[in-house]
């Protein structure tokens, strides 16, 4: 049985795979613009304290569900009690939700890094100015881009656990790093950075106490996104997890290195906007828009365009190890109900099968044009157009949406539930405790993350949960 659903090959790999899952496009894109528009240095001190309070927290209560349950989302909650299955198939539609607008995401990052490619071979990469704009309304290049990303998702999933999510992480997250640290060191170097540190490190405190809730809800959201949390992802990650490994260490190391990755994003970017002379407070537009023309105008040359490959890559690389998390979330759903009813799992068979409907369900992200609309160019309108509704952030376009509803409504809600089920319900030593202890590691920490799993993770997330219906509805 245990065998059958495949298992870690090393603590090495599960932890690049977990690092791998939770930096991704929250790190890279979601930290420095969300910090640049909320009073950067305020911004990361709320953000820390999240991280360390109610991530580490939750993390562990998701690794240790799926180790002890040994299912995913849906399964796991099942083991615990037939009633909270419901709880599990929040997750996994989330991950259906997810893993569509986010490989469309990834598919334009894919072509933002052929094209820094072609210009270093002598080709045109970006042919028209304003590149972004023209490309999001371009429908067969989205859909190709989007195809080629689910593909590559396919290709990982389809060789298991320790065979595909672990073999890739292992190469791809250190390589990840590596060409971080060589752009933060390049954009260090440039007249004018030192600003964008400044910004980032130093907290404005009359800023936060002005404008303290944005700030939490802001943090504690971007914190969610970024660690996967909230929908089963580290419960089926965890679920592959061996007897053997401390679970506390695990969920300190996760967070810290995700962590370390945002901050570090954070270091590469906003110096650079600094010292090109870009807003930070650029929003969305920071990866696509403001990212090209530092590499393109900015840098400037060849310099500019090995710096910009390597940049899209190493995004490509975090978008991939991210969004392979979710397609397996939704492929270990199917999986367990095989190996439930006695039958071969069919790996590959069910990761198609997912991925076609993943991709089904994401297709309106694309054909929007991210909003751009038919009058625009694009084939389809956004869903305030489409179904007459008011415009608001969750109806401007069909990625707002469907973020509105896995990020804003299901993600939260479902965090908060497991952590009252573990605190309240079904009590943090008994169901956290034993497990932790079943490796022999002793629960350092209990008394602390009994107060999180009671109180601080559902009143944090309550916030988060109406502030988030407010701000989308808004
Ligand atoms: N954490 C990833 C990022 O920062 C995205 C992601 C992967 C995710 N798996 C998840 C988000 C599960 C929420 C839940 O981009």
């Amino acid at each position: 049985m245990e065998n059958n659903r495949g298992q870690w090959g090393s603590t090495f790999g599960f932890i690049m795979a977990a690092v791998g899952s939770a930096v991704g496009l929250g790190n890279i894109w979601g930290f420095p613009y969300k910090c640049g528009a909320n009073g950067g240095g305020a911004f990361v001190l709320v953000y820390l304290i999240l991280v360390i309070s109610v991530g580490v927290t939750t993390m562990l209560g998701e690794l240790a569900i799926g180790r002890k349950t040994g299912r995913g989302a849906v399964g796991a909650y099942t083991s615990l009690s037939k009633k909270y299955t419901w709880i599990g198939y929040m997750g996994v539609a989330s991950g259906f939700i997810i893993v569509g607008f986010y490989s469309v995401l990834g598919g334009i990052v894919l072509r933002y890094m052929l094209g820094f490619l072609m210009n270093l071979l002598g080709m045109s990469g970006f042919p028209a100015e304003g590149f972004f704009g023209a490309w999001i309304a371009n429908m067969p290049g989205m859909l190709l881009f989007y195809a080629i990303f689910m593909i590559i998702n396919i290709v990982i999933v389809m060789g298991g656990i320790s065979g595909g999510i672990e073999k890739f992480s292992k190469i791809a997250m250190p390589a990840l790093f590596a060409m971080l640290l060589i752009i933060i060191v390049y954009v260090a170097c440039q007249p004018g950075a030192a600003e964008g540190y400044k910004y980032m490190w130093i907290p404005d405190f009359n800023y936060l106490f002005s404008n303290f809730f944005t700030v939490l809800k802001v943090a504690a959201g971007q914190m969610f996104f970024s660690l996967s949390l909230g929908m089963g992802c580290m419960i089926t990650y965890g679920s592959y997890l061996s007897k053997s490994e401390n679970l506390v260490r695990n969920s300190l190391i996760i967070p810290f290195s995700d962590t370390t990755v945002a901050l570090m994003s954070g270091m590469c970017i906003l110096p650079a906007c600094a010292a090109y002379g870009m807003e930070y407070a650029g929003g969305p537009g920071l990866l696509f828009n403001t990212m090209q023309t530092v590499f393109t105008q900015g840098m400037g040359g060849t310099i500019g365009n090995i710096m910009g490959f390597m940049f899209y890559l190493l995004v490509l690389i975090a978008a991939i190890t991210s969004s392979i998390s979710l397609l397996e979330v939704c492929t270990a759903y199917l999986i367990d109900k095989r190996i439930e009813k006695g039958k071969d799992p069919q790996r590959v068979k069910m990761t198609v099968i997912m991925a076609v409907i993943a991709f089904v369900v994401g297709l309106p992200t694309a054909l929007d044009g991210l909003g751009t609309n038919v009058a625009g160019g694009a084939w389809m309108n956004n869903p305030a157009e489409m179904f007459g509704l008011p415009v608001m952030t969750a109806t401007a376009d069909w990625l707002d949406f469907y973020d509105f509803l896995a990020e804003g409504v299901l993600m939260p809600l479902g965090a908060m539930i497991m952590s009252i089920l573990i605190g309240w319900v079904f009590g943090t030593k008994k169901l956290i405790g034993e497990e932790v202890e079943v490796s022999a590691a002793k629960f350092t920490g209990a008394k602390f993350f009994d107060i999180c799993f009671k109180f601080v993770v559902p009143v944090i997330m309550a916030i988060v949960l109406v502030a988030q219906i407010t701000s989308f509805l808004g």
